[in-house]
């Protein structure tokens, strides 16, 4: 059979078909499209039993039912979080759903200190400007890591990966999670109400998954506690940022910095090339006026180990339906 995948990447495309063709070759053909699954796009899924999504496809009710009229009996998600799936959907409808629950989180963790130390040493406006033969350092001063504190909200596999490089900075480290992870304690975090990390905290990083109770876990009041110079990181989801509340923040001059790699509304923006196009996304645009601000589009997770053990796990949770088995990726398993 021909199984499709939305919204793959041309970095992508070459781990996907080589893991593809090791498990099916011969027996499933695989193809690739650029184009994202939204409302606009669900009818041309028709036909095909096995569908991949990622990230910035939406997965809601009226498309899984277009889906499922069309004979799609299962969702293959390229990810570990499937907030843009609607399960309860998919489990009415009969659909099996699978992501991938697990995969490099250094690949994550890195980038969001990638964005940190970027934001803190002010790298693009020094970037910028030796590229112009501006050498000067007005403007560029940064702070010390060692002995400041590290604020680390979520603290599973991405969040414990982020605390063992604060840990190497000799950072102190702050923690909050509805569960302590022993390999965080092990490097001496100290877990406090959520309250306390954001008060006391240098630099906040976010590693929760985006639930109803963490929508809008920072809000104004959360950015009113955090210190005026203090730097906010989400590498996980935008929605866990209230964006109006940031730029307010922004707007009256507190934070030192925010690095973003994901953003509230970055469906139907991330992964595509905006730049011929007016911005209507009026926070988009505001957001990226403010120059202590590092937006990326969402990318943290984009290396070849992390890639490859992604589609590897995608081409196995394929093969665990086909066979009528379900596993840990199983996030519904259709009767
Ligand atoms: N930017 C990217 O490319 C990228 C890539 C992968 C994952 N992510 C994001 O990173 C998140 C974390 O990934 P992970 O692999 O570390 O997941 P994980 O499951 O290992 O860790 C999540 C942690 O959040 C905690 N948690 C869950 N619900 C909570 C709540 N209501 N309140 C407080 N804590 C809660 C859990 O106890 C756990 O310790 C993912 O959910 C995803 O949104 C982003």
């Amino acid at each position: 059979m021909e199984i499709v995948a939305y919204g793959v990447l041309s970095d992508e495309e070459p781990l996907l078909r080589a893991a593809f063709d090791k498990a099916f070759a011969g027996r499933h053909e695989l193809r690739c499209l650029r184009l994202f699954l939204d409302g606009d796009t669900a009818l041309t899924t028709a036909g095909h039993e096995i569908v991949l999504s990622g990230v910035n496809d939406t997965l809601d009710a009226g498309v899984l039912r277009t889906l499922a009229a069309g004979g799609t009996r299962m969702i293959a998600q390229r990810s570990t979080g499937y907030n843009n799936i609607d399960l309860t959907a998919a489990r009415e409808l009969g659909v099996t759903v699978a992501r991938v629950s697990s995969y490099s989180p250094y690949s994550v963790a890195e980038f969001a200190w990638t964005l940190a130390l970027a934001v803190n040493r002010r790298i693009v406006r020094a970037a910028h400007r030796t590229r112009e033969f501006d050498f000067r350092l007005d403007g560029l001063m940064g702070r010390d890591l060692r002995g400041r504190t590290a604020g680390v909200v979520g603290t599973g596999k991405i969040g414990s990966a982020f605390a063992a490089i604060a840990h190497g900075f000799g950072m102190r480290l702050l923690g909050w999670d509805i569960t302590e992870n022993p390999d965080c304690l092990a490097l001496g975090m100290e877990y406090v109400p959520r309250e306390r990390l954001f008060a006391e905290a240098d630099l906040v990083s976010l590693h929760v998954p985006l639930l109803p109770e963490t929508h809008h876990l920072v809000d104004a009041d959360a950015l009113g506690l955090m210190k005026d110079d203090a730097i906010l990181v989400n590498s996980s989801r935008g929605g866990l940022v209230d964006t109006d509340a940031l730029l307010a923040t922004l707007r009256a001059g507190r934070l030192t910095g925010v690095g973003l790699d994901v953003y509230e509304e970055e469906a139907g923006v991330f992964f595509l090339d905006k730049s011929l196009e007016v911005m209507t996304d009026e926070r988009l645009a505001r957001l990226m006026t403010f120059s202590n601000v590092l937006l990326t589009s969402h990318q943290a997770y984009f290396t070849e180990d992390a890639v490859g053990q992604i589609v590897r796990t995608t081409v196995s949770n394929i093969e665990d339906y086909l066979a009528g088995r379900s596993g840990d990726n199983t996030l519904v398993a259709a009767t």
